[in-house]
């Protein structure tokens, strides 16, 4: 009998990404858009697509695609990179800036795929303080960033599952502080366009902040896996050493470009689910029993005062599906709902209340 190869010693313990997917009539756990991307959009992109040739590799710079992503942003090509979805962003911005002997300040609890990424690159991960409202504790960050000079600080805001925005004061003081020992900010922004704050405005040629995006959330397109950030030319350069080659398809490209077209369309639905969140922050304070937290993202946080684990339960079993955060460390008995549309938002609170009543919690 042969021996079967072990993976790397730091990497036996790691467990894989959890976000359970069930076939259910209402699915509102990963923050998708709930709805398609324009139609026009696509036809035009399938229509563009047709055009290409296969043979050849992609523009390995994806220079159309950094160009129109600055656009959006006032800021030159030189500043932008894009890869396959936030994820392999944030994954190139640790493989280049994380790995052995280096460590990355996360503040949890926080987008599960920042710690998990940086231990796959062989990162040590250390936690920092968020205070009862789970805003980042910036006293203590400031000298946990101080004293254990990590690499990488990862701000996510709005946050993931709190849906907390950090004020730009909160960033610039971690910006300085991280600039003071020689270590990179990355402001996970996913949910960026769900509020008017952006870390973007304090970009500047000598400071070490990466602001990440995606087309995931905000452009209905999370099938096609595409994101970007926004950095000083010095670690963009970087960053495009480290990822693979040709690692964005001539169809992704075209796509990326073309969506920024519609940016009117994208617009009214980001509009339509601000609404609806405000509409179910209120619906969902009426229930009673739970405590909701205040959200700037397409998904709203609530702690629930007694089995959280079992009204997630209760639900599923009337075909809605959301996230269960009840066994997380500081998010306690929490659940999370993305928003849907109003008739998905419907069945979800009707479902909700079922349950609370079912477990004898209402
Ligand atoms: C905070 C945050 N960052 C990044 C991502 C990953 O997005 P993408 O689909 O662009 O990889 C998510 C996805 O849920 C997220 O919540």
């Amino acid at each position: 009998m042969t021996e079967r190869i072990s993976p790397r010693d730091d990497l036996r313990a790691l467990e894989g990404y959890h976000s359970p997917q069930l076939d259910v009539v209402v699915r509102l756990n990963t923050n998708e858009s709930p709805f398609a991307p324009p139609k026009d959009f696509v036809e035009e992109w399938t229509r563009s697509i047709a055009e290409e040739s296969y043979n050849r590799y992609p523009d390995r710079a994806a220079t159309e695609l950094r160009t129109a992503i600055g656009k959006v942003f006032s800021q030159d090509r030189e500043r932008v990179f894009a890869a396959n979805g936030s994820n392999e962003v944030l994954q190139t911005i640790l493989l280049t800036y994380g790995g052995t002997g280096r460590s990355c300040l996360v503040f949890e609890p926080t987008y599960a795929l920042h710690s998990h990424i940086a231990r796959i690159a062989g990162t040590t991960v250390t936690d920092g303080a968020r205070t009862e409202d789970f805003l980042i504790d910036i006293e203590s960050a400031v000298q946990q960033i101080s004293d254990s000079r990590p690499a990488v600080t990862f701000v996510c805001s709005p946050n993931n599952p709190t849906g907390t925005i950090e004020p730009l004061s909160t960033i610039y003081a971690l910006l300085a502080a991280v600039a003071e020992v020689g270590g990179l900010l990355v402001v996970d922004e996913a949910y960026g366009d769900f509020n008017d704050s952006s870390a973007i405005s304090l970009l500047a040629e000598a400071t070490p902040l990466v602001v990440v995006r995606t087309y995931s959330k905000v452009w209905s397109l999370a099938g096609l896996r595409l994101g970007y950030c926004i950095a000083p030319e010095w670690i963009i350069s970087e960053l495009d050493k480290v990822v693979l080659p040709y690692h964005l398809s001539i169809e992704k490209q075209l796509a990326g470009v073309l969506a920024l077209s519609y940016a009117a369309e994208m617009e009214a639905r980001v509009h339509a689910l601000i609404e609806e969140r405000e509409r179910l922050t209120k619906d969902l304070r009426k229930l009673g029993a739970i405590t909701v937290f205040p959200s700037g993202a397409n998904f709203i946080l609530f702690r629930v005062a007694g089995n959280a684990g079992a009204v997630w339960q209760a639900m599923v079993r009337q075909g809605v599906l959301i996230r269960d955060f009840s066994r997380w460390d500081r998010v306690e008995e929490c659940l999370r709902v993305t928003v849907g549309t109003r008739a998905e938002n419907d069945a979800m609170l009707s479902a909700l209340r079922t349950a609370l009543e079912e477990i004898g919690i209402a």
